[in-house]
C-alpha cells in the first residue's frame, strides 16, 4: 500500500525521485459514449487527490477530448496530441494544473484529425512513459468503442474500470467491451505465433474451428501447446476488470452489477470485481455546467458519497506496482 503524499511537499519529494516506485495506471472505459466515463474519472481523481495522493488524469479520448472542460481548464497549448505526433517527448511538459491540490491533467486537445491514430508500439511506449511519471496514480479517461487503441490503454494498465448504465444498449456495449478486452488480453499474453493466430480466429464468433467459448479456446490451445495453455489460465486468473454502474435509479438496477459479474464468471471464467454504483443525480449536470467535479460542488449528495466509497476501494487496491509486458 502506498502512502499518500503530504500535499505539494509530497509532490516535490516524488518529483525528485525520493520514491522510485512506478505510478499506478488505471483506465476507465466502457464501450459506449455518454455512460459517465469522464464524470467517473474526474470525480474519482478529485477524491483520491484530496486524500493526499498525487494524481494525473489523462484524456485518452483523442477524438472527443473534453476532460479539461470538466475541470474548468482551458485547452492547453500542449497536449497528448503533441506526444502522439512526436512534437513533444516530455510528458511532464504536458501536465497542467487543475486547481485541485495534487491533481494535474494531460489533456488531448488540438488532435490533428488527419493524423493516423498511434500504433500499438507507440501506445505501449506512451503507457510505459506514463508509468514513469513522478506521481502515485494515473487515471486514463478512455473514448468509446473497442478499437485496439482503446483496449491497449485498458489492458496495459492495472485492473481497469468498466463503466456502464442500466440500459440495454449500454449493457450490450459493456459486454462487447469485456469480450474485446478478454480476447486482446489473451492474445497479447501468448508468445507463439500459432497460438496467437488461434486466439485471433476465436475472436470471430462464427469461426470455422467451432471455438464458441473461452473454455473451447483453452482446450484448443492446450492441444497445440500445453505451456501456452498454462499461461492462458494464469493470465485469466490475474485479469480482474472492475465494474461500475452509473446513473442508477432503482434497487433492481444496482443488482445488475452482480449479474454482469456472474456472466463474466460463467462465460469467460473471469473474476470481475463489482466496484460499486453511482445513482442518477441532477447535480451531475449542474457540476458539468459549473466545470467542477460533483464531489466539490455537492460534496454531501448521495452520488458524491457513492463516488467516495468507490474511491476508497481504488485507494485500497493501490498496492505495489506490477509492470506487465504487452
Ligand atoms: N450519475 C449521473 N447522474 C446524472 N447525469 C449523469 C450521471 N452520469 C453522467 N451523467 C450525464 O451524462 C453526461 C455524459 O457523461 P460523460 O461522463 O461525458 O460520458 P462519457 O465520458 O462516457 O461519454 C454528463 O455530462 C452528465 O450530464
Ligand atoms: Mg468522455
Amino acid at each position: 500500500m502506498i502512502e499518500p503524499s503530504a500535499g505539494s511537499a509530497g509532490t516535490a519529494s516524488r518529483a525528485t525521485g525520493a520514491a522510485p516506485d512506478a505510478a499506478r495506471l488505471i483506465a476507465v472505459g466502457g464501450g459506449k459514449g455518454g455512460v459517465g466515463k469522464t464524470f467517473v474519472t474526474v470525480n474519482l481523481a478529485a477524491t483520491i487527490a484530496r486524500e493526499g495522493f498525487d494524481v494525473v488524469v489523462v484524456d485518452g479520448d483523442l477524438e472527443g477530448a473534453n476532460t479539461h472542460t470538466c475541470f474548468g481548464v482551458p485547452p492547453p497549448p500542449l497536449s497528448l496530441a503533441d506526444f502522439v505526433a512526436n512534437r513533444e517527448e516530455e510528458l511532464t511538459k504536458l501536465m497542467v494544473e487543475t486547481g485541485i491540490p495534487n491533481l494535474r491533467l494531460i489533456a488531448a486537445t488540438h488532435a490533428n484529425l488527419a493524423a493516423a491514430q498511434p500504433g500499438h508500439f507507440q501506445r505501449v511506449r506512451l503507457l510505459s512513459r506514463l508509468r514513469q511519471l513522478p506521481v502515485d496514480l494515473v487515471l486514463i479517461d478512455l473514448g468509446a468503442g473497442t478499437h485496439p487503441a482503446v483496449m491497449d490503454y485498458f489492458l496495459v494498465g492495472d485492473d481497469g474500470i468498466v463503466v456502464f448504465c442500466p440500459e440495454p444498449t449500454s449493457m450490450e456495449n459493456a459486454y462487447s467491451f469485456l469480450r474485446a478486452a478478454f480476447y486482446r488480453r489473451m492474445r497479447l499474453s501468448m508468445l507463439t505465433h500459432s497460438v496467437r493466430a488461434l486466439v485471433t480466429q476465436a475472436m470471430d464468433q462464427r469461426n470455422e474451428r467451432g471455438i464458441r467459448t473461452p473454455a473451447d479456446l483453452l482446450r484448443e490451445i492446450e492441444k497445440l501447446d500445453p505451456s501456452e495453455g498454462g499461461r492462458f489460465a494464469e493470465t485469466l486468473r490475474r485479469f480482474r476488470p472492475r465494474l461500475l454502474i452509473n446513473d442508477v435509479r432503482t434497487a433492481d438496477e444496482i443488482k445488475l452489477g452482480f449479474s454482469v459479474r456472474s456472466v463474466c464468471r460463467s462465460y469467460f471464467g473471469l473474476e470481475a470485481e463489482y466496484l460499486g454504483y453511482v445513482n442518477h443525480d441532477a447535480g451531475v449536470r449542474e457540476s458539468v455546467v459549473a466545470r467542477r467535479p460533483l464531489v466539490d460542488v455537492h460534496p454531501n449528495c448521495d452520488a458524491a458519497v457513492y463516488l467516495r466509497r468507490i474511491a476508497r476501494k481504488v485507494i485500497q487496491s493501490l498496492g505495489p506496482a506490477v509492470v506487465e509486458e504487452a
